[in-house]
């Protein structure tokens, strides 16, 4: 599975790493706060694929935006192909640890709330709760992940799984506002603050997008401690997820 310019964005800067470090030929447009950087990633082989990389901020609005903005970048003439959210995640089960890798097979906005107009969760414009990514790319990324020495042997990675993410403009740190999603969506995976908006956006303006995550902390009481301290250390070890999500694409 190949593309020529992957788009990647993430919340924070911690998330994204070091990444930028590695791209030649860089050049960096701005929109008002919101940085994007372009550049051609070469591979040990000598194989290489262009690079649209940013950081949204917290929160759907700022997600939104930012995948806007991204999906609409060119470098070297060429557009942005796939469009990819990787970052931290809050658990919401029990198996689900942290270092933990969760691919969204499905993302859903937990508190979208449109009743009695529209069911619970469903996002107005598009009729639907469930927002669902190509199938291909998530299994061809699964099986990447899942093969990878990289991510299973030398590394603090944990289980790769494919699960629900569910996003919304709240920090979950506590057992009421927890449960209260789980609630609503009991298979859920892991819990953010982007992901479902990414997807949105991506699904409306029909780009290939997926969603990937690593659990950082319980989103339950406590976590945004765990969370803090997770996001220090993290920043040392995204470089090598994002490695390999490039690689799966080269
Ligand atoms: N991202 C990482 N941890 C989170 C949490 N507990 N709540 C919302 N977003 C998160």
């Amino acid at each position: 599975m190949k593309y020529r310019h992957i788009g990647i964005l993430s919340a924070m800067p911690e998330e994204i790493g070091t990444i930028l470090e590695d791209l030649e030929d860089i050049k960096k447009v701005n929109f008002g706060d919101l940085n994007i950087y372009s550049g051609k990633w070469v591979n040990k082989n000598n194989q290489y694929i262009y690079l649209s990389i940013a950081f949204s901020g917290w929160g759907k609005v700022s997600a939104a935006r930012a995948t806007t903005r991204l999906i609409g970048n060119n470098y070297k003439n060429i557009p942005v192909e796939l469009i990819l959210f990787t970052g931290v995640a809050g658990s919401a089960q029990d198996d689900i640890n942290q270092w933990d890798i969760v691919l969204g097979k499905c993302l859903i906005q937990h508190d979208m709330d449109a009743t009695p107009l529209f069911d619970k969760l469903v996002i107005p414009p598009l009729k639907q709760k469930e927002l669902i990514p190509n199938e291909n790319i998530l299994e061809h990324l699964f099986k990447r992940l899942t093969n990878n020495d990289l991510i299973s042997k030398y590394s603090k990675y944990g289980k790769v799984k494919k699960g629900i993410i569910a996003s919304g403009d709240q920090f979950v740190s506590d057992q009421e506002s927890f449960m209260k999603i789980l609630s609503n969506i009991p298979n859920l995976s892991a819990i953010e603050m982007e992901g479902a908006a990414f997807a949105q956006v991506s699904i409306q303006e029909e780009i290939p997008w997926l969603v990937i995550r690593v659990i950082s902390d319980n989103a339950n009481e406590g976590s945004e401690e765990e969370f803090s301290e997770f996001v220090k250390t993290y920043k040392k070890w995204s470089h090598q997820l994002i490695t390999v999500l490039v690689e799966s694409f080269i």
